[in-house]
């Protein structure tokens, strides 16, 4: 969906509105919005239901249309295999390099700072599940939903009807792949309000610090990730 980037309509998902410029995430993260996995509601009816200023929101929203844009926010325009090229080579490779690390890091603070922090022993049985999921959810993406993806647009370039098997495999992925994401953005999120919007108490060592800062690192990543996905990838996938 391919919306002229003039004028904020109000009656536009927040989904579509990030897609089209990727700074309104900005605006969305500021207002407590949750642009990926809450994504799919309409401004207005978002503002209504939260009891935000819509008028203020939009006008902001506004703004950035003056401003000029980089090159990161063009992610809509991108052809689907190099969109798929750089979700892998980014955020799949920061989860593949940093998970274990994390997860490694929150059961070795659950063990030390435990006694006086429990929520620490909650944050780290979190990650751990969180670890395992998004292990098996990257590689559902990167050795079957991606190829098909892949091949699908191949086939729609040559004018041909894509393989009724890939078809099936990205129809029934994003179906399984949407409720992923959402339990995924939740555990998150439960994470950040453990740990106080990962405030670090006084009385810890670096390791606490270190992981805590690790913690708020994954998710804005995270964020970033699965906006591409919901947003961006899997509406054009469905279209295949
Ligand atoms: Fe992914
Ligand atoms: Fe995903």
């Amino acid at each position: 969906m391919n919306e002229s980037n003039t004028g904020i309509s109000a009656a536009k998902t927040i989904g579509d509105i990030v897609a089209a410029d990727f700074r309104a995430a900005k605006v969305f993260e500021k207002h407590g919005i949750d642009f990926c996995c809450g994504g799919k509601i309409a401004l207005a009816a978002l503002c209504a239901e939260k009891k935000l200023d819509l008028a203020a929101i939009t006008s902001e929203l506004e703004a950035l249309q003056g401003e000029p844009a980089d090159q990161n926010q063009k992610y809509s325009s991108w052809q689907l295999p190099f969109l798929i090229d750089y979700i892998t080579n980014t955020h799949h490779a920061y989860l593949h390099e940093n998970m274990g690390q994390i997860a490694a890091y929150t059961d070795k603070i659950a063990g030390i700072h435990g006694a006086h922090h429990p929520e620490v022993i909650q944050i780290a049985a979190i990650f751990d599940k969180i670890n395992i999921d998004l292990a098996a959810h990257m590689k559902e993406e990167d050795e079957l939903f991606f190829p098909a993806v892949k091949r699908a647009d191949a086939a729609r370039i040559a004018g041909i009807t894509p393989d009724a098997d890939d078809q099936d495999t990205i129809r029934v992925c994003i179906f399984k792949f949407y409720p992923e994401h959402e339990e995924i953005g939740e555990a998150v999120h439960s994470i950040r309000h453990l740990s106080k919007d990962y405030l670090i108490p006084p009385d810890v060592c670096n390791t606490f610090m270190v992981t805590y800062r690790k913690l708020e690192e994954f998710e804005d990543d995270l964020h970033k990730h699965v906006h591409l996905e919901n947003n961006i990838l899997f509406p054009k996938a469905a279209e295949l």
